[in-house]
């Protein structure tokens, strides 16, 4: 098939040739916008390195590195052929749209991104051939509202065994991710009469909206450093709580033994309930494991899972442990929602758990995961030793204070003047303005993509100061 090349006057890419960001760099984000906004359409040839240059006024170089650059982004591909041409998977924005997991940083700390090339393809398409071939044709009806039994029974045993939980599958319910699962909870929890939920403050600004549409209002309780406050909770009027206790999100902290249990004996007094998300306990670098407080008193705990961190959020899928009263309102409240979350997606993800890949992949994942996080805090104290980051020892982020003089809008847009992605902690404060700081991703970058990340940082935080 003769392939036409889209000329490069076709793109119309406009470049500042002084006082602009570099020149690869300003090719590669109007290529990038060009297939974003669906311009340049998947299989498209890009123009000759050679003609695109000369038609630019650029050396043939800053060409290359551009397309080079968004080969790696995944917008381009490489031929045999010796050309280019957009990639089949680029991701295309409709007009209008706005992508949550937007691409307008060449090197990118965003939060809630794990590595993704890792996905086990290969073990998990073994898990799909397997439940294609076995799988009775009764199993692909209309669904239990908890979701498949096989799943639930694969789940509990891991969690009983990994997480210290003591989950029984009958109690279980999949979800699409915690977002889903959190938002059923709170939508029963608000029409069996609860009224008002604590969030930890500073934490993830996104449940708060989800409580408000559930009708629920919402306290922040300060997170110290054995996690939440436990007094202040006891002087508000929740009477639910939602912690991130392995690994506190954004500030890291680890919820201590006594704060623990000070928070099951709350909701017992309370008659309340608490909402332990557990959503990257599996990545551990430096400390003992820590078992989920479902443990400790199941009946005033539900607890939150997602294989988002751990495989690929991509995925949605999510499980709750619940007290027995809430199985049944959620099971129900799953159904009207969706009629229940993918069934092959769900025995896939059972055969993998079952046959011990989830744990392959893990033990696989954690070196690669600590090795980031390694060079991140490494490379923080020798250009930046002024960000001291906190909540290292665990998961896939850390956060880190700014020093006085410096605000997270300053060093953000000097940061993308330089096409570096940072993110501030000012949206996770319930009770602002809480102390300007950065919340670091790591988990889809490289060793060399931190690293240059942290120096162009720092090239960043010099101009902010100015
Ligand atoms: C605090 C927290 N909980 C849970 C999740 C997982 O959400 P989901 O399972 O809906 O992908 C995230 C994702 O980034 C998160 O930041």
């Amino acid at each position: 098939m003769s392939r036409i090349r889209t000329s490069s006057g076709e793109l119309l890419i406009e470049l500042q040739r002084s006082g602009g960001a570099p020149l690869h760099q300003q090719l590669e984000s109007g290529i990038r916008d060009r297939i974003r906004e669906g311009r340049l359409r998947p299989g498209a040839v890009m123009p000759s390195t050679r003609s695109f240059a000369e038609d630019l006024g650029l050396s043939r170089g800053v060409v290359v590195e551009a397309y080079q650059q968004l080969v790696a982004e995944g917008y381009l591909v490489s031929r045999a052929g010796g050309y280019t041409e957009v990639a089949e998977v680029a991701a295309i924005e409709s007009p209008g749209v706005t992508m949550l997991t937007g691409v307008e940083s060449r090197i990118d700390f965003r939060y809630s991104r794990p590595d993704v090339s890792q996905f086990p393809r290969a073990a998990w398409l073994r898990s799909i051939r397997r439940v294609l071939n076995e799988t009775p044709y009764r199993s692909l009806a209309y669904l239990d509202g908890r979701g498949t039994i096989e799943l639930r029974t694969a789940l509990a045993d891991y969690l009983n065994r990994v997480r210290g939980t003591a989950a029984r599958p009958e109690h279980m319910v999949i979800c699409n991710g915690f977002a889903q699962g959190s938002r059923l909870l709170l939508q029963v929890l608000a029409a069996q009469g609860y009224r008002c939920i604590a969030v930890e403050d500073p934490s993830d600004n996104d449940l708060r909206r989800v409580a408000a549409a559930a009708g629920l209002t919402t306290v922040g309780v300060p997170v110290l450093e054995g996690g939440v406050d436990v007094e202040a909770l006891e002087r508000s009027e929740a009477d639910v709580v939602l912690v991130t206790a392995a690994h506190q999100f954004p500030t890291g902290v680890v919820t201590s033994a006594e704060t623990r249990a000070a928070l099951v004996a709350w909701a017992a007094r309370r008659g309340g309930l608490v909402i332990e998300d557990d959503y990257d306990a599996e990545f551990r670098y430096d400390r003992e494991p820590i078992g989920a407080m479902q443990g400790l008193m199941p009946d005033r705990v539900a607890y939150a899972g997602t294989a988002s961190k751990t495989l690929a959020p991509g995925l949605r899928l999510g499980w709750m442990i619940l007290p027995p009263r809430l199985v049944e309102p959620m099971a129900q409240a799953k159904l009207m929602d969706d009629r229940g979350s993918p069934v092959l997606d769900q025995l896939a993800f059972a055969d993998f758990v079952a046959r011990g890949e989830f744990d392959r992949h893990l033990r696989r994942m954690r070196p690669r995961y600590r090795l980031l996080r390694d060079t991140l805090v490494e490379r923080l104290a020798a250009r930046l030793p002024e960000l001291v980051p906190t909540g290292v020892s665990a998961g896939l982020h850390v956060m880190a204070l700014l020093p006085d003089g410096l605000t997270e809008s300053a060093v953000q847009a000097a940061a993308l003047e330089r096409g570096l992605g940072v993110y501030g902690l000012a949206p996770y404060w319930v009770t602002p303005p809480g102390p300007a700081g950065l919340v670091f991703g790591y988990g889809g970058l490289t060793v060399n993509t931190v690293i240059e990340g942290v120096d162009l940082l720092a090239e960043a935080v010099a101009v902010a100061r100015e």
